[in-house]
């Protein structure tokens, strides 16, 4: 595995993405912060991040780290309702549900509670990151990293910078998202479209997918098995809104 940093990790909501991303920066070293205000949803992520499929026990089993690296790993990341814990972080990632009204308020709110120089990043799936950044004081310090599920096992790593993120904002976030084993790529935010990349090409294949099967085509099933046997996708359409929305047990 990657080598430590003094770098704190905040993340800020540990549902389905949240857990898993806690886990891939604990992972790669990273002294991570972990924060939800519902205790229930802190217990199903720490223990899916510690001994679900794709939890570190997972990784122990399948050789992907030893067992010393997977008991550090649990070791870095603290589970906590203590928003101030997380806010207090050199990069906070948010990661509450897809609601725009509050996901301003989480970044007025960290804006408030974390250091000047603390860089705050969004995991949100595609509103725009300068209506985030129009949420603070720091817009130079605000930027998207989004994430792909299981955040653990997917190399994917859109960095999405407005004209006001820094470079110095932009390269950080590079750095730790290649040393948390992803693969970065910095992508421009479109405040007039929602999904930055994967997203936008993402939605436009299941309207047609949704489409076809409204027309009696084929069923959701035999919809998932030709998209995986013609394009090698991993599951189908249909497969992947239920992962994205209940995680890949
Ligand atoms: N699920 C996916 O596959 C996926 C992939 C990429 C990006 N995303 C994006 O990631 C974000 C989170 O998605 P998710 O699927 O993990 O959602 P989720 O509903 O599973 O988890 C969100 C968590 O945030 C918590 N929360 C709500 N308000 C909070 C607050 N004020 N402070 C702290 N915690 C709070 C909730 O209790 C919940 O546990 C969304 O913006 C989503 O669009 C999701």
């Amino acid at each position: 595995m990657t080598t430590a940093s003094s770098l704190r990790i905040g993340v800020v909501g540990a549902g389905v993405m949240g857990g898993g991303i806690a886990q891939s920066t604990a992972a790669a070293g990273y002294t991570t912060v972990c924060t939800d205000i519902a205790e229930d949803a802190l217990d199903v992520a720490r223990t899916d991040a510690l001994e679900s499929r794709f939890g570190l026990a997972g990784a122990v089993q399948r050789g992907k780290m030893t067992e010393a690296e997977g008991d550090a790993a649990r070791e870095r990341i603290t589970w906590t309702r203590d928003f101030e814990d997380a806010a207090h972080c050199d990069l906070v990632i948010e990661c509450v549900p897809e609601k725009l009204d509050l996901k301003l308020r989480v970044f007025q709110d960290l804006d408030a509670a974390s250091p000047e120089a603390s860089i705050l990043a969004s995991n949100t799936s595609g509103f725009p990151i300068a209506a985030m950044a129009g949420a603070t004081k720091r817009p130079d310090r605000v930027v998207g990293w989004h994430w792909a599920s299981p955040a653990f096992v997917m190399k994917f790593a859109e960095i999405v910078v407005t004209e006001a993120t820094s470079a110095e904002t932009r390269d950080a976030v590079v750095e730790v998202a290649s040393q948390s084993g992803k693969n970065p790529i910095v992508v421009k935010d479109n405040p007039m479209a929602w999904g930055f990349v994967a997203n936008r090409i993402y939605m436009a294949m299941m309207k047609e997918a949704a489409r076809v099967a409204e027309e009696g085509v084929a069923t959701h099933a035999e919809i998932n098995q030709l998209m995986v046997d013609c394009y090698r996708w991993p599951v189908g359409p249909f497969a992947m809104v239920k992962g994205a929305g209940s995680g890949w047990k």
